[in-house]
C-alpha cells in the first residue's frame, strides 16, 4: 500500500531527500486535483476529470488545498482546480502554492494571475481588454457609459461585483472596496453581454479545446453580488474567427507575461464584444477556471493527455 496523502510521515524531511530518493518517494502516477470545501461540493469538472484520470491508470485524490494533513510532496503532480476560496485568503493560498513542489499551473503564473491588475500587462502587449478605470474617486474618472460594472481586482465568481446605472452608486461601491484596502475596477457595462453573454475559450495542454457561452450574470438593480453557488446558464459555443484569433494571441502571450514559468496546463480566456462589435478580453483565468468539461465531454481526454505531458520526467 502506498502511503496515503494524510500520512504526515511520508513528507517528513522531504527537503533532505536526494533526487533518486525523491523519485521513489513520490508515486509516479499519484495525482492531486486540489479543491476547496465549496469546490468539493459543487465543482462539476472534478467527477469527470478524476474518473478519466483513474481510467488512464492514475491514483487520484481531490484534497482541499488548505488541508494541513496532506503530504503534497507525495504527488507526481498537483493540479489546482477548484480552490475557489483563494480570493479572500490570497496570501495563504500563494504560500501554499509556493510550498507544493510539482504544481500546475506554475506558482509564478498563479502569482501573476490572481489579481486582475494583470489586465494592464495584457493591454500593454497591444491586446484589446475591456476598458478599465482603476480606483476612480470622481465622476470625471468614470469611463463613458450608460451603466458601469464595479468589481474588486481580486475576485472570482462575481463576488462583490455589481452593475450600476447611477455614477454615484458606482463611485460609492468603488470607495467601499478601496476603504477595505482593495483595488477597485470600473468598466462600462458592455450591452452585448445582455444579448449574448460572454464566450469562454478553453485551452488544455497548450491547445485550443472548446468554447462555452456563459449567460449574463449581473442583473440591473441587483446591487452588490455576494458569493453564490449559481453559475448561470452554460452552453457549447462556436467561436468566430475574430474570437479565436484574439484568444490565440492572448494564450500565446502568457509566456511573455510570466517569463520562465512552466506552460499552463489549462487556461480560460473569457471574451465579450465591445460596443463596436469587436472581441475584447474580460478575464484570463489561469488559476482555477471551471473547464466546463460536462459541456464538452471530449475535452476530458485532452485534460488527461495534458496531465501526462506535465509529469516530471
Ligand atoms: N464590463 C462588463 N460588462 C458586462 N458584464 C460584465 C462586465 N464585467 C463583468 N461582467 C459580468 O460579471 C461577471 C463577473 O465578472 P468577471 O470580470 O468575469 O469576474 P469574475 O468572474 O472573476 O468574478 C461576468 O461573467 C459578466 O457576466
Ligand atoms: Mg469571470
Amino acid at each position: 500500500m502506498l502511503a496515503g496523502p494524510r500520512d504526515r510521515r511520508a513528507g517528513a524531511g522531504a527537503e533532505h531527500l536526494t533526487h533518486a530518493r525523491i523519485l521513489t518517494h513520490i508515486g509516479t502516477r499519484r495525482i492531486a486535483l486540489a479543491s476547496s470545501e465549496r469546490g468539493l461540493r459543487i465543482d462539476p469538472d472534478l467527477p469527470p476529470a478524476s474518473a478519466a484520470l483513474r481510467l488512464a491508470g492514475f491514483d487520484v485524490d481531490t484534497p482541499r488545498w488548505d488541508d494541513d494533513g496532506v503530504d503534497w510532496t507525495a504527488y507526481a503532480l498537483v493540479v489546482v482546480r477548484s480552490c475557489w476560496d483563494y480570493t479572500w485568503r490570497l496570501e495563504e493560498f500563494l504560500a501554499w502554492a509556493t510550498s507544493v513542489p510539482r504544481l500546475r499551473n506554475d506558482v509564478r503564473v498563479l502569482r501573476w494571475n490572481t489579481d486582475k491588475v494583470y489586465l494592464r500587462d495584457v493591454e500593454r502587449a497591444g491586446l484589446p481588454v475591456v476598458a478599465t478605470v482603476w480606483n476612480p474617486t470622481r465622476a470625471e474618472d468614470l469611463p463613458a457609459a450608460g451603466e458601469w460594472v464595479v468589481k474588486p481586482s481580486i475576485s472570482a465568481g462575481s463576488r462583490d461585483t455589481a452593475r450600476w446605472a447611477d455614477p454615484a452608486d458606482a463611485l460609492a461601491h468603488a470607495a467601499q472596496l478601496m476603504a477595505t484596502g482593495r483595488t477597485a475596477m470600473v468598466q462600462p457595462y458592455l450591452v452585448s453581454v445582455d444579448a449574448e453573454g460572454e464566450t469562454a475559450m478553453l485551452y488544455i495542454g497548450g491547445r485550443f479545446s472548446h468554447a462555452v457561452r456563459k449567460a449574463p450574470l449581473l442583473a440591473r438593480g441587483e446591487g452588490v453580488r455576494h458569493d453564490r453557488d449559481s453559475r448561470g446558464d452554460l452552453s457549447p459555443a462556436d467561436p468566430t474567427t475574430a474570437q479565436r484569433t484574439l484568444a490565440d494571441a492572448v494564450f500565446q502571450a502568457i509566456g511573455s507575461f510570466v517569463p520562465g514559468a512552466a506552460p499552463p496546463l489549462y487556461a480560460r480566456i473569457d471574451l465579450v464584444h465591445d460596443d463596436d462589435g469587436r472581441p475584447v478580453l474580460l478575464e484570463l483565468e489561469l488559476t482555477e477556471p471551471s473547464l466546463f468539461l460536462p459541456q464538452a465531454p471530449e475535452a476530458v481526454a485532452s485534460f488527461v493527455r495534458a496531465v501526462e505531458a506535465a509529469l516530471p520526467r
